[in-house]
């Protein structure tokens, strides 16, 4: 079975990104056939700076690194190193319907966000996203939750391939984590995201000292105004990232203490903030390690890029001889 998941050079990835993604790619990747990629095509169709582009493309793929994919085990690469990519999206538009691209909402929420360059390629977004997947045949794709509904329409998209020209490509399943949708920790009624500010999210490569800055205003259960006041763990957001940090023995023991006002929000964010601490720090180490040796990187990636390459080639042969373009 083979696996494709992929995120934007965009910027610092967080802990949504890495609970709801990468930590899951990584046990994944012993299970499955996996690709991994840095999907460079999809962070050009919002405002950007091409200077600091390849830097952030090489910082990504350090995250990844750092994290625990394995080269050995997987393939990383960049995705507009494997033209493919491009050429498959072009193909897939003309059986996509134009009330579904108008239907998502990432679209929806990207057009308010940068309402002064609401471009064709925002637009076709999810038809690149469905060439990603579909050129590798992909049956599984780990992402977070605000992911399925492109998920969705990348299946409808095989469908219709698939109903028109004959069976090339299977409909591909989403792999959620329960860390599925990590919340902003000053908003956390909004997904932790890059968009929302630095505040609203805890990045991999933050400082111990960065971190508690971000963790100490951060908003828990309202009812807990005092030391004692008792709260509900269940309905607080960082009751949650307990859950997914903390050893069951402290879990328990924050959630009583909250419940029974022993102590307060500080003292639960002062356990959590160590646990988080304790997990970021071998990734942050790794990745010092790694970034030391840009040439390397860049070498892995053309590896990758080579290796994608040969399943690509194959899958848009087959799909130009079913679609009546070779002559
Ligand atoms: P952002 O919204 O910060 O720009 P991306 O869109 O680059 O994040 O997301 C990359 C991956 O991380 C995707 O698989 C996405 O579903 C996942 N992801 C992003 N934010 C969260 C979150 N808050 N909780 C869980 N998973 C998330
Ligand atoms: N759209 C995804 C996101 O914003 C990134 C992405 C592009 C992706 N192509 C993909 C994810 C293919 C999984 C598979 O996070």
């Amino acid at each position: 079975m083979r696996l494709l998941s992929g995120i934007q050079p965009t910027g610092l990835l967080h802990l949504g990104n890495y609970l709801g993604a990468i930590k899951n790619w990584v046990k994944l990747q012993n299970k499955y056939d996996s690709l991994f990629c840095i999907v460079d095509y999809h962070a050009i169709t919002v405002p950007y700076d091409p200077k600091k582009l390849p830097k952030m493309i090489l910082d990504l793929t350090l995250d990844y690194l750092a994290c625990g994919i394995d080269p050995k085990k997987s393939i990383i690469f960049v995705q507009s190193d494997v033209p493919e990519h491009t050429e498959l999206a072009w193909i897939l538009s003309t059986v996509t319907s134009l009330g579904d691209l108008k239907r998502m909402t990432q679209f929806k929420d990207k057009s308010k966000q940068h309402a002064e360059n609401i471009n064709a390629g925002l637009f076709n977004y999810p038809i690149l996203m469905a060439a990603d997947i579909l050129l590798y045949k992909a049956q599984v794709v780990p992402v977070g939750q605000d992911q399925l509904q492109h998920l969705e329409l990348a299946r409808e998209i095989a469908r219709k391939f698939n109903k028109k020209f004959g069976n090339v490509f299977p409909e591909p399943k989403p792999i959620l984590t329960k860390a599925a949708r990590i919340m902003s920790l000053n908003d956390p009624r909004k997904k932790m995201s890059k968009s929302y500010g630095e505040k609203s999210y805890i990045a991999l490569s933050d400082s111990p000292e960065t971190i508690w800055k971000k963790l100490a205003p951060a908003v828990t259960d309202p009812a807990r105004v005092t030391i004692k006041d008792p709260g509900t763990p269940e309905i607080c957001n960082l009751y949650h990232l307990h859950q997914l940090f903390s050893p069951k023995k402290q879990i328990d023991q924050v959630a009583d203490a909250c419940r029974n006002a022993k102590f307060g929000c500080l003292d639960c964010k002062k356990i959590l903030w160590e646990n988080i601490v304790k997990e970021l720090k071998p990734i942050q180490e790794k990745r010092k390690a790694l970034a030391a040796n840009p040439e390397k990187i860049k070498k892995l990636l053309q590896q990758g890029a080579q290796e994608a390459k040969k399943i690509a080639q194959k899958t848009i042969s087959e799909v130009k001889e079913k679609m009546g373009l070779k002559y």
